[in-house]
């Protein structure tokens, strides 16, 4: 027999999807504060959306961007917070797009668009699945509340601080959440621990302004030259974090996580192949699916200072400034990362220059125990959903306000992605398969089902 879930979810497939490209047309971009009425609207979108199916939805207003609630009216025993983001990544580089970005478009069974792996599709099949549940069955197998906040991307703490304040009327008994990857595009995956991460600048100060490297070359320091040696002191070469005491407290991996993470047959030369370079990188004594999900780093994601024209000019800059984040994993705690980070710099800044730090927020790494009946639940929603067993992975990302879930709610959190790394979230071109789509909303009606 065809599950009549299931069967909605199929025949109303084309109309999901034109909806899905309405929430994505809205360029709520939540970095950049000329897209703060679009940001709104895209709130205001999903929020009526979620009126129309019936829920009782408003945008909650506390400080930052605003936060969409949409509660099930009724009583109900149990109850399921569903929390997503409708913020996404800047576009650019705008040139590097084959059709726009806030345009989207199919190509081939996959749907290209800012937002469409990066949360709004995924998003969107908790809100088809629940669509789906209620047309066919009338009403909801449980309680559920849908929590979408609109600062994700961008390092806002509305959330988290709506979270504290409203955890008793909140306190679900499980936390499902789209926000992550499946294990290849047929396996899907449960993931069980994130990365956490600091984010801090150095800006690296010489002479009042830029001078002639003729006339001052070899007389003062270089800032762009300080900065890239402090970098440098902070990273081997074979890429090992160098500063003093970082590693102290990350919890090594278990035996049983060294043997699952093995049995993923991780294809080392099919990445380096897909991102274009000559061979991986990464702390020795590693695997790669080790280095990525369970051990901590330092990057530079971006670095500038001095002359960034056309041919050449011969100055010594007066600043250079460096953007670093360190991933973190458990048990490493933010705030001490951030000041052993900050003390190493420090040591090794010379008396020549002067050093300014800023800092832009943080957050912790989380790591979930898979021992628990909605973990379960979720493994036999996902094999139901896409027909394929349900495989554990951690993650190299960060979801800043999960944390937070745990912190508040200490309830199970279920990380059920449906996108791919290879989707290109933050990256030109980003995109969603739109059976992964179909599938992700089945895996999600299943999972209230069994609630
Ligand atoms: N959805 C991602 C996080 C993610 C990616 C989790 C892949 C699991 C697998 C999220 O939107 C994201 O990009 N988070 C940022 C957080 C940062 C801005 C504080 C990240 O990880 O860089
Ligand atoms: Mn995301
Ligand atoms: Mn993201």
């Amino acid at each position: 027999m065809t599950d009549r879930v299931e069967a909605y979810i199929d025949a109303n497939q084309n109309r999901f999807v034109e909806e899905l490209m309405q929430f994505m047309r809205i360029p709520s971009v939540s970095a950049q504060q000329q897209h703060d009425g679009d940001t709104r609207a895209c709130a205001q979108w999903i929020a009526d959306h979620l009126k129309g199916l019936g829920f009782e939805a408003g945008l909650i207003d506390i400080g930052g961007k605003p936060i969409v609630r949409a509660a099930m009216k009724g009583k109900s025993a149990k109850r399921v917070l569903i929390y997503g983001h409708y913020d996404v990544q800047p576009e650019d580089p705008v040139d590097q797009w084959k059709t726009p970005p806030f345009e989207p478009t199919i190509r081939d069974g996959i749907l290209y668009g800012r937002g469409s792996t990066d949360d709004k599709g995924q998003v969107f099949t908790h809100v088809k699945a629940v669509e789906a549940l209620l047309k066919t069955e009338g009403k909801l197998p449980c309680g559920v509340v849908f929590l979408l906040e609109g600062e994700e991307e961008s390092g806002g703490d509305a959330l988290a601080r709506y979270v504290s304040q409203a955890k008793d009327e909140l306190k679900p008994n499980a936390v499902v959440i789209s926000d992550s990857t499946m294990y290849d595009a047929n396996t899907p995956a449960i993931t069980y621990g994130l990365r956490g991460i600091i984010a801090l600048e150095f800006t690296i100060r010489g002479p009042a302004m830029d001078v002639h490297s003729g006339a001052y070359g070899g007389g003062v320091a270089n800032p762009a030259m300080v900065l890239a040696q402090m970098l440098a002191a902070c990273v081997s070469r074979d890429g090992k974090v160098l500063i003093p005491h970082f590693y102290d407290d990350v919890v090594p991996l278990q035996d049983w996580e060294r043997e699952s993470f093995r049995k993923l047959n991780f294809d080392d030369q099919a990445l380096a192949k897909e991102l274009t370079v000559p061979h991986l990188h990464g702390e020795p004594g590693y695997s790669t699916l080790e280095r990525l999900w369970a051990r901590p780093t330092f990057e530079i994601n971006g670095i500038f200072g001095g002359y960034q024209g056309q041919r050449s000019k011969t100055i010594i800059p007066a600043f250079a400034t460096a953007k670093v984040t360190c991933r973190l994993v458990s048990n490493q705690d933010p705030a001490r990362t951030r000041d052993l980070v900050i003390e190493h710099i420090r040591s090794v800044c010379p008396d020549t220059v002067r050093l300014e730090i800023n800092e832009f927020g943080a957050s912790p790494p989380v790591l979930f125990d898979v021992n628990n009946p909605m973990i379960r639940a979720a493994q036999d929603a996902l094999r139901k959903g896409f027909g394929h067993e349900t495989v554990f992975i951690r993650s190299g990302g960060s979801i800043p306000v999960v944390s937070t879930f745990v912190e508040q709610f200490g309830c199970p959190v279920v990380l059920m992605g449906f996108g791919l790394d290879s989707d290109g979230p933050h990256s030109p071109n980003e995109h969603f398969s739109l059976d992964s789509f179909r599938r992700g909303a089945k895996a999600a009606a299943h999972l209230l089902r069994a609630i």
